[in-house]
């Protein structure tokens, strides 16, 4: 892809997601708050999507994994603990002619800023900056105590380590997985959702045993695991490869990290984390597990920490699709906001809507359905196509005679005529 093309490509989805109820700017009506983004009807949908097949993959279909939810606000005594408060920072410098701030470490964006001066640009020497966002907690003024809203989600899995242990009958290896908000100050937020204030994560953290063997096998199995997890919803293998963090990017709990990266119209770009966090937080916490020979050791863990946000983003950008002038979003079926649409031909004939109503009606037990009467037909798939929607289902007038109705699909803009007994099971067939 030139770059031209790239950054059209940037440019269509944000406005297709605003057009179309995916994203909003958040706060948009006070004139924004930076770094944040509000999810419309589309893209909460896609959301819950992106959400559901995670969590069945990463928990209903596994013996070994169970899931929690802690609360994102915590005791200070965590991020003390886990590291946070000390080395959950950023590298900081100024511009010194207009005194926009970037991270030292994003040379690009750093070059980008430099293109809009006319003078050389000064830049003030690196200053960490942490990234925990702060809050106050409590009623009376001067007695509130201050909290920090969760830099990452996973503290909340490790500090619950013995009572999951002690509640359910897990043994190592075994994983415990969590999805929910983080946020972090970042210092330069941008590129869409890409990297934002607030936003979702999807983790695993896997309790193995403390052995160097043991350690390798398991990391390259999540690593696998996962990468094979965005290609089976259909993001194509050649945007998709592994990066092995250089020593000195590794994040303070990590011994070994690799991401998971995507090939975005802004270049090859972090999508999820796989880390080896051995036994730096467990010990931090003093926390520790006793097998069935009453050994007593500190678990390593695996991580896997995959941004709901950013998946979203790039599963967007993977399924769009221009084919003539018809805006066509490739979503695997599984992710697809509205999995059918139903439509009577004409929204003034009574039998039509009525039949194309009961349709609606019987398949919405089953999977998201929309339902549209504007315009001619022509406009409908088209709109649906940009919004992702496998399949267009027509009521006509063929239908009142022979209870047939026209099943349109998405990528290849065939039509076939299905009968409306048969409709249920075609589609459970299709959406796999
Ligand atoms: N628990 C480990 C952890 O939080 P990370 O690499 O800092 O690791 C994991 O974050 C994932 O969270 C990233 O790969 C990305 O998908 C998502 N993420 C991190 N920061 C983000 C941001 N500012 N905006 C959107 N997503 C972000």
């Amino acid at each position: 892809m030139n770059d031209n093309l790239k950054s059209d490509l940037m440019e269509k989805i944000v406005a297709l997601c605003k057009r179309r109820g995916f994203i909003y700017p958040g706060s948009e009506i006070y004139g924004g708050l930076t770094g944040t983004w509000d999810y419309g009807p589309l893209g909460a949908l896609l959301k819950k999507n992106i959400k559901d097949e995670w969590w069945k993959s990463t928990v209903q279909l596994r013996d070994d994994v169970v899931g929690v939810d802690a609360a994102i606000m915590m005791n200070s005594a965590v991020w003390q603990k886990s590291g946070h408060l000390e080395a959950f920072t950023d590298p900081l410098v100024e511009c010194k002619i207009c005194h926009q701030r970037f991270r030292a470490d994003k040379e690009d964006e750093i070059r980008e800023h430099e293109k809009t001066h006319k003078e050389k640009v000064g830049w003030t020497s690196p200053q960490k900056f942490n990234l925990l966002v702060k809050a106050y907690l409590g009623i009376i003024e001067g007695e509130q105590s201050e909290i920090f809203l969760r830099g990452e989600i996973t503290q909340g899995v490790f500090v619950n380590f013995e009572n999951v242990v002690s509640s359910t009958r897990v043994k190592i290896p075994f994983g415990i997985a969590q999805m929910g908000k983080a946020f972090r100050n970042e210092i330069t937020p941008g590129n869409f959702t890409f990297r934002s204030r607030e936003f979702e994560q999807m983790e695993l953290e896997f309790f193995i045993k403390p052995i160097e063997a043991e350690g390798n096998k398991w990391f390259e199995y999540w690593k696998n695991q996962r990468i094979k997890w965005y290609q089976d919803l259909g993001i194509k293998k050649e945007n998709l490869r592994f990066r092995k963090h250089e020593e000195k990017e590794k994040a303070h709990y990590a011994k070994v990290a690799e991401d998971i990266e995507y090939e975005a119209p802004f270049g090859w770009s972090e999508f999820e984390g796989i880390h080896h966090r051995g036994d730096f937080d467990l010990s931090a916490h003093n926390l520790s597990y006793v097998d069935e020979d009453g050994n007593k050791f500190t678990p390593w863990v695996i991580e896997t920490s995959g941004g709901v946000d950013r998946s979203l983003l790039f599963f967007l950008l993977d399924a769009y699709h221009e084919d003539g002038n018809r805006v066509v979003l490739k979503l695997h079926p599984k992710l697809a906001p509205y999995k059918v649409a139903v439509f009577p031909l004409l929204a003034n004939k009574e039998d039509l809507v009525s039949e194309a109503r009961k349709i609606y009606k019987t398949l919405q037990q089953d999977m998201m359905v929309a339902w549209d009467d504007r315009g001619n037909i022509g406009k409908r798939y088209f709109a649906q196509d940009e919004a992702g929607t496998p399949f267009c289902v027509t009521v006509d007038f063929q239908t009142l005679d022979d209870k047939t109705v026209t099943v349109r699909d998405r990528d290849t803009a065939k039509q076939e005529r299905i009968a409306i007994e048969k409709l249920k099971n075609y589609f459970s067939e299709k959406l796999k």
